[in-house]
């Protein structure tokens, strides 16, 4: 089909596709962005609305990307290119929030990084309350160095992973870097739950308290559920253009979106208990993982040892989907501006850190300079997770529901009659009718149209 293909990687073993797919979706926007949002917007109301997303739109369209990617195995804009060229926006679309996204998602793996370090050398031991907490976090994300070295590390140790390859560096990181994450949540949340104090915290988190809910709120559980997955940006059409013929795509969407919600909500476990038991406002927005987190960890014995954890558990979990998002800018440059690999890696690496350095000064030196009332930073957040995914989700079930030749997708999805799909029928209704609609009526709600 095209003179890439037959030179192109193929993930090897078993339980990759799952494994390397998981390592995008599972990453800062589960354990530091979903339990904040869910904060701030009703708590168990917000959950409710989350998993009707997931399941109802998510997975649906974690299937159609798989799709798109193996069945022409190009990157995000060589693979839409190939299928019908009139529909490439949606690749190109992917490839800038890739790139927007990882302006302002480096610079907290940078954070993230840095407070490892901190609670590693026991510095961040040294203060007791909250207040002393907020201080710290202040002081460190607004001065105009520290941040920067360690969202340069951050986007280094990305970098070379990427310059391994699909097998050597994605594949193996995956397959080292999920398991460790996996082992330290379910230690976390056991610790989590044995707090005394933190039944109130659970209660807050599981129960749904529908007054909070607004028509904003499902904008909001949408970006989340999007933006969680992977989804509406071109990540799962790269990272499925390397899937071995015998894959199947449902079986490993499904797996993802599973693992996926678990973590998100075993995240919520191991920080609304903590968060209650020393009685600040759950809805202390994006600082509630640095500011809160460490205040109450510094309360418990082994104080060093559980922060160290928790820092090392959100630095894994944001470095494979850092890699994941890298990926997506860097097949593009290679495959379509025919760059070798390793200059398309450097070009991406270059431009992501150029991006997050100011996205990091937005929020101290520059904090004047805003656009719509944002700085650089949460404008990109929002940019992306309110705009560019659900816009690139709403033409991605348009395109596989509407505009892909039918035979294609049976044969994704079934390797070619190998695999029965009992409910291909439901999965086409939702994707044809219900995963517009429902895009497009959140849109339209949002502008204020009702
Ligand atoms: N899903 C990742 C997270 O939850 C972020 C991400 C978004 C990665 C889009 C790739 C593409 O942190």
């Amino acid at each position: 089909m095209h003179h890439h293909s037959h030179t192109r990687a193929t993930l090897g073993g078993k339980m990759s596709a799952v494994l390397v797919a998981a390592g995008s979706s599972v990453g800062l926007g589960n354990i530091w962005r979903f339990p904040y949002v869910a904060g701030d917007n009703g708590g168990g109301a917000f959950l409710v609305i989350y998993i009707l997303c997931v399941v109802l739109l998510g997975l649906p369209l974690m299937i159609a990307e798989f799709t798109v990617g193996r069945a022409t195995h190009r990157n995000a804009v060589g693979a839409y290119q190939a299928l019908d060229r009139r529909w490439s926006f949606l690749g190109y679309n992917g490839v800038i929030a890739a790139f927007l996204i990882l302006g302002f998602y480096f610079v907290v793996s940078g954070w993230t990084a840095e407070y490892m370090v901190h609670s590693l050398t026991g510095d961040l031991a040294r203060y007791t309350t909250a207040e002393e907490y907020s201080s710290v976090y202040e002081n460190f994300i607004r001065n105009p160095w520290r941040p920067l070295l360690y969202t340069s590390l951050f986007v280094l140790a990305t970098h070379f992973i990427i310059e391994l390859g699909v097998q050597k560096g994605i594949e193996r990181s995956a397959k080292l870097l999920m398991p460790l994450l996996f082992v330290i949540l379910i230690a976390l949340s056991i610790h989590s739950l044995l707090m005394p104090g933190g039944g109130e915290g659970l209660r807050f988190f599981f129960r749904p308290d529908f007054s909070k809910v607004t028509p904003q709120t499902f904008l909001v559980a949408l970006g989340q559920a999007f933006f969680s997955l992977s989804i509406g940006i071109g990540t799962m059409v790269t990272y499925a253009s390397y899937f071995k013929p015998e894959t199947n795509l449902r079986h490993t969407a499904l797996n993802v979106t599973i693992l996926d919600t678990l973590v998100a909500v075993l995240a919520g476990v191991v920080i609304f208990p903590a968060v209650f038991s020393v009685g600040i406002a759950p809805t202390s927005g994006p600082s509630l993982v640095f500011i809160t987190l460490p205040s109450i960890f510094n309360g418990m014995p082994l104080s060093m040892v559980w922060s160290s954890v928790f820092f090392l558990l959100l630095v894994v979990a944001a470095l494979t989907s850092t890699i994941s998002l890298h990926e997506v800018v860097t097949a593009y440059l290679h495959e379509e501006w025919h760059m070798s690999r390793r200059a398309a890696a450097w070009t991406t690496t270059l431009a992501t850190l150029a991006l997050a350095a100011v996205a990091s000064l937005s929020l101290g030196v520059l904090d004047g300079w805003t656009i719509c009332g944002l700085t650089l930073f949460d404008s990109l957040d929002y940019l992306t997770a309110n705009i560019l995914l659900p816009v690139g989700g709403l033409f991605t079930c348009l395109f596989v529901g509407w505009r892909l030749d039918r035979k294609v997708l049976k044969e994704q999805i079934t390797n070619h009659g190998e695999l029965k799909f009992r409910i291909y029928g439901v999965f086409i209704f939702l994707l044809r009718y219900i995963c517009p609609a429902v895009l497009l009526l959140i849109f339209l709600d949002n502008l204020g149209l009702f």
